[in-house]
C-alpha cells in the first residue's frame, strides 16, 4: 500500500480498498451513502460491494453519466435524495466515479447541511490522477466549465487500479492527457515516460507519480493564488473547446481530448510569449497529435471560443490569462495573451489537419 499525505487528508493507493473499510469503522457515521453514475453502478459498485461486504451498510444515489449532467439540476436531485434518506450532518458520502461524480459529489457534500464528510473513490484514470486531487469541487453552468464550486478537501481518497479495466481506450487516453500535462509542467522524466505509452501500460506507479506532482503543487498553494495556476496549462483553450464541443457536437470531446488540443495551442503560445524552444514545441505537438484524434474546426468558431475564454476564472482586468511552459518540466503563470496571439495559436493547430500533414 502506498500513501500520499495531502493538505489534511491521506491518499491511499491500494488494490483491495480494505483501508476504506477501516476508515469507516474508525468513525461513527450515522449513515453511509454512495454516489454513482449509471456506468459506475454497473462496473465499479460490485467491486466496492465486495470490499465493504457485510461490514458496512450503505444507501445508493445514482445520476446519469456525462459532463452534460454536471449541473445544478443533478445536484438538486442528489440533495433531495439525501433529504429523503434522512441524512444528517454526520453522514458520509462516498463518491464512486470519474471526475463528473467526484466534482459533483464533492460540491453536493460541501454544501448539504453546510457540509458533510465525503471521500473520493475515483474510477477513471483522469479522476485518479487529477480530478479528485486538490479539493476543487464544482459544476458547470451556462456552458461554462466549473463556474460554480467550492474548495473543500475530502476526508480521504482511495485509489485502486482494479476499476480501470472496464474503461474504453478513449477514456483511458483522456486520463493520459493529464498525466502528460503533469510531466510537461513539473517533471521531464514523467513526460518522457508517458508521451508514447500504450494505455494498457498505465500502471499504479505512473498514477502515483502523477498524483505526487499535483499534490506537491497544491500543497504549496491550496487556493490557487500563485503556483497552483501551472496546473491550468492547456486548460484556457482546452476548457473553451470542451464547452464549445459540448454545446455543438453530437459526440462531444472528452475532457482530456479537449485539454490535449488546448496543450498544443498553449505550447505554441509558450513558444511565442515564453521561452519554449521550437524543438520542444515540435516534440509536444507531435506527442498529442499521435495520441489523440484531430478536432476539425473553422475560423468561424473563434469569436465563440474567445468569448468562452473571456469568462475563464484565471483572467484579470479583462485580459486572458495563461500558464505557459518555459521548457518541458517547467511552467510559468500569469502570462497574458492578446486575442491575435490566441488566434495564431488556434490557426497553428489547424495546420495539422490530416491532409496537411
Ligand atoms: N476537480 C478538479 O480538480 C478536476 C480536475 C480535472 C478534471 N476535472 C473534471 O473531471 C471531469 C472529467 O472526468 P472523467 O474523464 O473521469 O469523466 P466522467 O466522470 O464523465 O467519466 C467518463 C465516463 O466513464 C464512465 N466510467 C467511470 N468510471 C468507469 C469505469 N471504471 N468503467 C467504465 N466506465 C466508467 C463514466 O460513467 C463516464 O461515462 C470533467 O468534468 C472535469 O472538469 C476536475
Amino acid at each position: 500500500m502506498l500513501t500520499i499525505k495531502s493538505i489534511d487528508y491521506k491518499v491511499v493507493f491500494e488494490e483491495s480498498l480494505n483501508s476504506l473499510v477501516s476508515f469507516i469503522q474508525q468513525r461513527s457515521y450515522s449513515q453511509v451513502i454512495v454516489l454513482v453514475d449509471t456506468n459506475t453502478r454497473e462496473y465499479c459498485l460490485p467491486i466496492l460491494q465486495e470490499t465493504l461486504g457485510d461490514q458496512v451498510s450503505f444507501d445508493i444515489v445514482e445520476v446519469d453519466p456525462g459532463e452534460e449532467n454536471k449541473n445544478i439540476d443533478y445536484c438538486v436531485g442528489v440533495w433531495q435524495t439525501l433529504l429523503d434518506f434522512g441524512a444528517d450532518r454526520n453522514a458520509l458520502l462516498i463518491n464512486l466515479g470519474g471526475g463528473v461524480v467526484t466534482d459533483l459529489g464533492g460540491f453536493v457534500a460541501s454544501t448539504y447541511k453546510r457540509g458533510i464528510d465525503f471521500v473520493q473513490v475515483p474510477t477513471t484514470i483522469l479522476s485518479q490522477v487529477d480530478a479528485f486531487v486538490g479539493g476543487k469541487t464544482g459544476i458547470d453552468m451556462d456552458h461554462l466549465k466549473n463556474v460554480i464550486g467550492t474548495f473543500t478537501q475530502p476526508k480521504s481518497v482511495f485509489i485502486s487500479t482494479r476499476f480501470l479495466n472496464t474503461l474504453n481506450t478513449r477514456q483511458q487516453k483522456s486520463g493520459l492527457a493529464e498525466i502528460i500535462k503533469h510531466g510537461l509542467i513539473f517533471s521531464k522524466p514523467i513526460y518522457e515516460k508517458a508521451k508514447n505509452i500504450a494505455t494498457d501500460k498505465i500502471d499504479q506507479e505512473l498514477i502515483f507519480q502523477s498524483v505526487e506532482v499535483k499534490n506537491e503543487v497544491i500543497k504549496q498553494d491550496p487556493k490557487e493564488k500563485n503556483i497552483r495556476k501551472i496546473l491550468n496549462f492547456g486548460h484556457t483553450v482546452g476548457h473553451a473547446i470542451e464547452a464549445y464541443s459540448l454545446s455543438h457536437d453530437k459526440d462531444p470531446l472528452l475532457h482530456g481530448e479537449a485539454i490535449a488540443m488546448g496543450m498544443i495551442c498553449e505550447a505554441y503560445l509558450s513558444h511565442l510569449l515564453n521561452d519554449l524552444s521550437s524543438e520542444e514545441l515540435e516534440d509536444i505537438t507531435q506527442t498529442f497529435l499521435q495520441q489523440f484524434p484531430f478536432y476539425e474546426y473553422s475560423a468561424s468558431i473563434y469569436p465563440e471560443l474567445l468569448k468562452l475564454m473571456q469568462n475563464d476564472k484565471k483572467n484579470q482586468n479583462h485580459e486572458i490569462g495563461f500558464s505557459l511552459l518555459n521548457s518541458i518540466g517547467k511552467c510559468d503563470y500569469n502570462i497574458y495573451a492578446s486575442e491575435s496571439d490566441i488566434i495564431s495559436a488556434l490557426d497553428y493547430y489547424k495546420t495539422f489537419r490530416e491532409d496537411n500533414r
